[in-house]
């Protein structure tokens, strides 16, 4: 299925997209289902969402799909979310390889709630997919923006403690080469489901002058049409990253 990409301007593409899934449960509920099958539609809602991308021309999804506050639901959904997340790659991985795709992940990988099989599976599919530069798609698992930061601090006095970089040398790039994934680029846009507005502990550093969107829709009924709107709606913000109004545009 081809999108209809004529109202989108191929000039400013947004390069990174943060992607907030939200409303699995809420999805699910409304149809008297378990919580987890609001899971395994958002599945779907997510690999369409992937292809519209890779169609668009976006170079950076981040996905966001087991945060560190998710350990605070209950075992059952805990468990489910462990299993789904590390099934998901064993299937999908062949698949988006074909399509160009590197799979990514970023969050505390080193977290000993994690199943080893799973933190295996992960690198799997980084390893089998690291040729690949038609699209980085990043999973942002056991993700937590506070940690990646705290985490960041710890890898710079580390190396102000071996003598590799001295206090006056600590800056922005110093600080950014320190996160989980340097070469990630800022995130141009962020997208949240299901009408929260929040952020959330997604991506603070990445996302400092990302444009915002919310559609009201539960996350399993997005799809890559709803990618095209929210590119659309970008592409109609004025972005200025703190200049005047009347001075001209940075980007
Ligand atoms: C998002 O949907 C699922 C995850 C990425 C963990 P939710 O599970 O948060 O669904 P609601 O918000 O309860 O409807
Ligand atoms: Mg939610």
């Amino acid at each position: 299925m081809s999108l209809d990409l004529a109202a989108i301007d191929p000039d400013r593409i947004p390069r990174h997209v943060g992607l907030i899934l939200d409303g699995n449960g809420r999805w699910a509920n409304a149809r008297g289902l378990e919580r987890t099958a609001g899971h395994a539609a958002g599945e779907a809602a997510l690999f369409d969402t992937v292809e519209g991308a890779i169609e668009i021309g976006i170079e950076w999804i981040t996905a966001f799909t087991f945060s560190t506050e998710n350990w605070s639901r209950s075992a059952e959904e805990v468990e489910f979310l462990m299993w789904f997340n590390e099934d998901l790659l064993l299937r999908r991985r062949d698949d988006l390889d074909a399509q160009g795709v590197r799979m990514r992940f970023v969050g505390d990988m080193d977290d000993q709630r994690i199943p080893d099989r799973n933190r295996r599976h992960m690198a799997d599919a980084a390893n089998q997919t690291a040729g690949n530069d038609r699209l980085n798609l990043v999973f942002a698992f056991n993700y937590g923006s506070r940690k990646e930061l705290a985490d960041a601090a710890r890898d710079v006095a580390t190396r102000v403690a071996r003598g590799e970089l001295s206090i006056e040398e600590i800056d922005e790039a110093s600080v950014a080469a320190s996160m989980y994934i340097p070469d990630m680029p800022d995130v141009d846009l962020v997208i949240r489901s299901s009408g929260e507005h929040r952020l959330s502990n997604f991506l603070l550093w990445q996302a400092a002058y990302a444009e915002f969107y919310f559609p009201g829709i539960l996350w399993p009924d997005f799809d890559r049409h709803a990618l095209v709107d929210a590119v659309v709606e970008y592409q109609r913000r004025d972005r200025r990253f703190g200049a005047a109004l009347d001075q001209p545009q940075v980007d």
